[in-house]
């Protein structure tokens, strides 16, 4: 028979014995020197406590809520030069696709180099020397109240016009002009649209109209990008008598009286996608947009 003062053996009774009110025998010793008292205790504390708490909960989704606020903020900040660089990039293959030099597999950083970008000042229609063309930030400038100006008479919905932007010169291997890409921007129905418009040497002739970046309903407004609207506008006159006229291009459901080859049909179901689009395409070809800079291009100044 085992002494019972010396067996130190846990029998089956020994546990059954004990009860939540009893604290363990180790919870009451000191704890050894070196371990964050504070700390521990308070984190045993906080996991023994039931998983029904309020408190617990509360504590748990806020960490929770931190740590994923956390994560996303680094992915944002790390990704964002990956964003700016493939935003630059979309620009550019828009900028090379209205121009009809876009096909597949070309290299879009190549095709990119064939075109000569300037700053334009729109009032004079004169490139200007003061700001680099690669650097200029045509919408920062827009914003900067230095650089920009408030509109009164405002058909786009843009509110502020840039006294500056960048404009693409594609030149034909003689170095005379074969296509103006201009950048314009206006509002749909949902959201502002950016794209270029391609307009010929002779500075009437539309080559193409391409937006890259918009949030139009797809099926409805977004069929902006429809490649058979697109190609509507191949060859429409922006103005009458070569140029020197009216500004008659328009986008609407019937031709207006001028004729066919300055309408683009609106698109069915987006008449207002198609209603914006009319308007940033006749502010920003009128005086008051690129057509001091399109008189100089018919006078074959550039
Ligand atoms: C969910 C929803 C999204 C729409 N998105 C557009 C749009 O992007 N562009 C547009 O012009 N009309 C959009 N519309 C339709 C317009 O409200 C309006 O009915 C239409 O522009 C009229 O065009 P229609 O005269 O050619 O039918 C949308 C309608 C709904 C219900």
């Amino acid at each position: 028979m085992p002494d019972k003062d010396t067996d130190n053996t846990v029998n089956d009774k020994d546990t059954q014995d004990f009860t939540p009110e009893m604290n363990p025998p180790d919870r009451d010793l000191p704890a050894p020197e070196g371990e964050l008292v504070g700390s521990t205790g308070f984190l045993r504390r906080f996991l023994d406590t039931p998983a029904d708490n309020t408190a617990k909960t509360v504590i748990v989704a806020l960490g929770l809520c931190l740590v994923a606020s956390m994560v996303v903020s680094a992915a944002a900040v790390s990704l964002r030069p990956l964003q700016e660089r493939n935003a630059a990039l979309d620009k550019q293959v828009n900028i090379v696709e209205v121009a009809g030099l876009y096909e597949d597999g070309v290299d879009v950083a190549e095709a990119f180099e064939a075109f000569e970008p300037h700053v334009l000042e729109l009032a004079s229609g004169e490139f200007t020397d003061e700001f680099d063309p690669y650097e200029f930030d045509d919408r920062a400038a827009a914003a900067d109240l230095t650089l920009s100006a408030p509109l009164e008479d405002d058909p786009a919905s843009i509110r502020r016009q840039a006294n500056y932007v960048t404009i693409y010169l594609l030149r034909n291997e003689d170095g005379s002009l074969d296509k103006v890409i201009l950048p314009v921007y206006g509002y749909g129905l949902w959201s502002t649209l950016y794209g270029f418009i391609a307009v010929e040497e002779d500075g009437n002739t539309i080559y193409g109209l391409q937006f890259y970046e918009h949030a139009e309903t797809p099926g409805l407004g977004a069929e902006v990008d429809n490649p058979r609207w697109k190609s509507l506008w191949r060859d429409k006159l922006l103005r009458t008598e070569d140029g020197e006229g009216e500004l008659a291009i328009t986008v609407a459901k019937t031709p207006p009286p001028e004729g066919r080859e300055y309408h683009v049909d609106a698109l069915s179901g987006a008449t207002l996608t198609s209603r914006g689009v009319d308007n940033l395409v006749r502010f920003w070809m009128s005086e008051r947009g690129f057509e001091p800079f399109l008189e100089r291009v018919r006078a074959g100044e550039i």
